[in-house]
């Protein structure tokens, strides 16, 4: 049973998370929720974000970054590069920006950058704009619980330090296949993390992405003590009251 330690996951399809603190911080990984086609009607009206962690300036994960962070003056993390573009955008002040392998606390969140591999261009106004590369995330909560944001990547052999270097509690890894790791990859990441629970994402977006975790559930079923929390997406993992958990293996 995962222990969240008072903090909430929510998933809102596609990438992209909420994760709340015990206090009621909101951070927001990769907030792509207005074109979002699985985002739920409830979730797409954002109440309050602090922190916006952004992995790579595709639109599918920069979605609605521009005007959540200006409605909520929401600090940015990202690459400098991406920080850089949005201060183009008129959000100046926010930027928390950084780079791989580097730490940096934002709220009550603690961030590291890591691998990702994957490309990262900015599509804005017709033209390609360099967004630095794309990243991972390792994202640590109050009472330490870690969090492991793949982005968007392929799988690869630095994925074993990144367990042992960070310990997650918790991977999120895509395994929609076609511009990301598949099932078959994303079970092999699974085990070069180590991780006990997964949440796979990045599926059944769009008709080309595999349309569910059947499959990668099936790739991970000798792996030993492994949880796999397929949250549609509305629902949540934790939380005061651990009210709402989903999970299934
Ligand atoms: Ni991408
Ligand atoms: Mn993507």
């Amino acid at each position: 049973m995962l222990n969240t330690k008072g903090n909430k996951i929510t998933y809102f399809g596609h990438a992209t998370f909420s994760l709340t603190t015990a206090s009621g911080s909101v951070g927001i990984i990769d907030p792509f929720i207005t074109n979002n086609p699985r985002c739920p009607a409830e979730l797409k009206k954002v109440e309050r974000v602090d922190v916006i962690f952004v992995s790579h300036g595709h639109g599918d994960h920069l979605g609605d970054l521009v005007q959540l962070a200006k409605e909520h003056k929401a600090k940015v993390v990202g690459m400098p590069e991406l920080c850089g573009w949005l201060a183009t955008k008129g959000v100046e002040k926010q930027g928390a920006e950084m780079n791989k392998g580097g730490t940096q606390r934002v709220g009550e969140f603690s961030v590291t950058m890591t691998h990702a591999f994957h490309s990262g261009g900015i599509e804005d106004g017709g033209k390609i704009v360099y967004g630095g590369e794309a990243a991972g995330l390792i994202i640590r909560m109050p009472g330490g619980f870690t969090i492991y944001h793949a982005g968007d990547t392929c799988v690869f052999g630095d994925m074993k330090l990144i367990g042992e270097l960070y310990a997650p509690d918790v991977a999120m890894l895509p395994i929609g296949d076609h511009y990301t790791m598949g099932a078959r990859e994303a079970a092999y990441a699974v085990k070069l993390l180590g991780v006990k629970d997964v949440i796979p994402m990045h599926y059944g977006t769009f008709p080309v992405l595999a349309p569910n975790a059947e499959e990668f559930k099936i790739e991970c079923a000798g792996i030993a003590g492994l949880t796999i929390h397929a949250l549609e997406p509305g629902e949540s993992l934790g939380g005061a009251a651990g009210k709402s958990s989903a999970a299934n293996d």
